[in-house]
């Protein structure tokens, strides 16, 4: 067999990309450091890192998703029907080349969750019509050439009232604050403490039962993303992790309920619940969101 391997100089520049020299680096050890710490959190984790065009792929899907959530937020009014919505997102992904990742996914009957006031996700569009002071979550996911972008938000319908006002404010803040917790060093758990702190200084809850996901190659991945827990706990975030970070708050208590469709999540106590959801990367020197909206 023919010998592939290039001979690599000891003051050259270290292969694995350090910009230190060979010598200074990786020379002598087994293999190169990024190698390993990939090797070994695919071994320990199953989290399988983004190389550059991974998440080149992955932000164009994510552009994709927010797009196709501006063009919701156009159409939401008092009287539309959830199943519409369902119409203008599947529309909108097949037209634009991409596949609707909820549409069949563990037998879910359509292409995107719509998650009206007590319901908390994975509500199944249908004939339900928006009325005014609602809230609705739209949770949109699309796969592009392969690859997966998860995003949502919690819209008004109308003219919200003060409980509206306030869980939509608190949710959202609580996805600001997880995001700003990542980068490499700091842990999952940091981003469930920064979450959980918020939301309860704010009398709301979080619920336990869904958690944010590694996503980009398929729809959920390792790791988990609990949002709550404690600081420091958990797996140390490094470059190249892509997942999402999504809580649910409840105005009320944190208890919920499947209903018989075996989908639909609503609050036990039927408190208002809201959600918002972006995909981020973990960066060099912090986070990139692969579906950046404000
Ligand atoms: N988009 C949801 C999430 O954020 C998952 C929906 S699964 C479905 O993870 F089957 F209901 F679409
Ligand atoms: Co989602
Ligand atoms: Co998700």
């Amino acid at each position: 067999m023919k010998n592939r391997t290039v001979k690599v100089g000891r003051n050259d520049p270290c292969p694995c990309g350090s910009g230190l020299k060979y010598k200074k680096c990786c020379l002598g050890k087994s293999k190169p450091d990024s190698d390993n710490l990939k090797a070994s959190y695919a071994k320990k984790y199953r989290i399988r890192l983004k190389q550059a065009a991974d998440i080149q792929g992955i932000r164009n899907a994510g552009r994709l998703v927010i797009d196709t959530l501006d063009l919701v937020e156009s159409e939401i009014r008092p009287g539309i029907r959830t199943d519409e919505i369902n119409t203008l997102v599947h529309e909108y992904t097949i037209k634009h080349g991409a596949i609707p990742a909820p549409l069949n996914y563990r037998g879910f009957p359509k292409s995107v969750c719509v998650s009206i006031n007590e319901v908390i996700c994975h509500g199944i569009p249908g004939e339900r019509v928006l009325k005014d002071g609602d809230i609705v979550n739209v949770d949109i996911t699309s796969i592009l050439n392969k690859y997966y972008a998860d995003a949502s938000k919690t819209f008004f319908v109308g003219t919200p009232g003060s409980n509206a006002r306030k869980i939509v404010r608190v949710a959202k803040k609580c996805l600001t604050l997880g995001m700003s917790m990542v980068k490499p060093g700091n842990t999952i758990g940091d981003i469930g403490w920064a979450i959980q702190k918020h939301a309860e200084s704010q009398g709301c809850s979080v619920v336990r039962e869904f958690v944010g996901h590694g996503v980009g190659f398929d729809f959920h991945e390792p790791p988990q993303v609990p949002h709550f827990g404690r600081k420091g706990e958990g797996i140390r975030l490094i470059p190249g992790m892509v997942f999402t970070i999504e809580p649910m708050i409840n105005l009320g208590e944190k208890e919920l309920v499947i209903l018989k469709d075996n989908w639909t999540a609503v609050t036990q106590d039927r408190s208002l619940s809201a959600q918002f959801e972006q995909t981020i990367l973990v960066t060099d020197n912090g986070f990139e969101s692969l579906t950046p909206y404000d």
